[in-house]
C-alpha cells in the first residue's frame, strides 16, 4: 500500500479546499430547521459551492450520483439522495455530506449531524459519534497505526451499545476524491489496518455508528444504504492532514473546539 505523502504546496491546497467544505457547513446549518426540504438544501449548498466558492461539488456526478450533497435522515446510514419530497421534520436526526473540489483540484471533504427539534434517542447517539470522530482523531500523530485509531472509535460506540457501519470507511483524499489509504472504523482485518501514519498524509475518519446491528443494504435506487434493522444511524466527517507534531483538522468549524489536540 502506498499512501501519498502531500507536498507543501500539495497541503496548502488541500487547507484551502477543507475550508471551503466547513465554510458551506457554516452557511447552511442556520437554514436546516422543520419545514426545508433536503432538496431544498442540496440547491442552497450547491450554489454556494460553485457562486461564492468558484468550486465544483464533488458528489455530482461522481460514479452517476445525482445530486451535489448526501442528506442522510434516520435509520439512513450514507449517501442519502437529495429529494424535493423529503421535508424535515420535528425527531428527525439528519446526516449533511458535503465534498467540495476547488478550482486547483482538491478535495474537502466533512460530514456533520442536524438534530431536528427534540429528539433524547439521536442526540445521544449524535453526541457519541462525534465523540468517536474526536477521540480517534486526538490518537493522531506520526507512527500510530489506522488499526488503533479504529479500536478508539469500536471502544467508544461498543462500550455505549451501539454499533460500527463496516460496510463503508474513511479514506485516503487528495486531487483525487478517495484515494488510499482505506481507513475501517472498527478493527478487523484491513489490508490498510497496519498503515503507519506519516506526517504529510490526509485522509478522512467518518464513524458510522448504529443504535441497532451493524448491517447496511443499498435501497433500489443504488445509493441510499440504510441500516439493516431500520434502527437509528449517525455520522460526523473531517479530512485531516497528519503533521510532525500531531494532526490539523482541515475541515474545522468555528463552532469546534480543537484546543484539547494541544494540550
Ligand atoms: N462524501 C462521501 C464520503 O465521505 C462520499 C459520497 S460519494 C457520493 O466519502 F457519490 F455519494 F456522493
Ligand atoms: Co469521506
Ligand atoms: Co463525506
Amino acid at each position: 500500500m502506498n499512501v501519498p505523502i502531500k507536498t507543501p504546496s500539495e497541503i496548502e491546497h488541500m487547507r484551502e479546499a477543507g475550508r471551503q467544505a466547513a465554510s458551506v457547513i457554516e452557511m447552511i446549518t442556520p437554514l436546516v430547521q422543520a419545514g426545508i426540504s433536503t432538496g431544498e438544501i442540496d440547491r442552497l449548498c450547491h450554489d454556494y459551492i460553485v457562486r461564492e466558492l468558484g468550486s465544483t461539488p464533488a458528489p455530482l456526478n461522481y460514479h452517476g450520483f445525482p445530486k451535489a450533497t448526501c442528506t442522510s435522515l434516520n435509520h439512513v446510514v450514507c449517501h442519502g439522495i437529495p429529494d424535493d419530497a423529503k421535508n424535515l421534520k420535528k425527531g428527525d436526526i439528519m446526516n449533511l455530506d458535503i465534498t467540495v473540489k476547488t478550482r486547483d483540484g482538491y478535495h474537502g471533504d466533512s460530514s456533520v449531524m442536524f438534530v431536528v427539534g427534540e429528539t433524547i434517542q439521536g442526540e445521544r447517539l449524535c453526541r457519541i459519534t462525534q465523540e468517536c470522530l474526536y477521540k480517534s482523531i486526538e490518537w493522531i500523530k506520526p507512527g500510530v497505526r489506522l488499526s488503533e485509531l479504529a479500536q478508539v472509535i469500536q471502544k467508544h460506540a461498543e462500550e455505549h451499545g451501539y454499533s460500527v457501519v463496516r460496510d463503508f470507511c474513511g479514506h485516503g483524499i487528495g486531487a483525487d476524491f478517495h484515494e488510499e489509504p482505506q481507513f475501517l472504523h472498527y478493527d478487523g482485518y484491513a489490508p490498510d489496518a497496519d498503515i503507519k501514519l506519516a506526517a504529510g498524509m490526509c485522509f478522512t475518519i467518518e464513524p458510522m455508528i448504529n443504535v441497532g446491528g451493524y448491517r447496511t443494504k443499498v435501497l433500489r435506487d443504488g445509493w441510499t444504504a440504510v441500516t439493516k434493522d431500520r434502527s437509528l444511524s449517525a455520522q460526523w466527517e473531517h479530512t485531516l492532514l497528519v503533521t510532525d507534531e500531531g494532526v490539523d483538522v482541515l475541515t474545522a468549524r468555528s463552532d469546534e473546539d480543537f484546543s484539547f489536540l494541544t494540550s
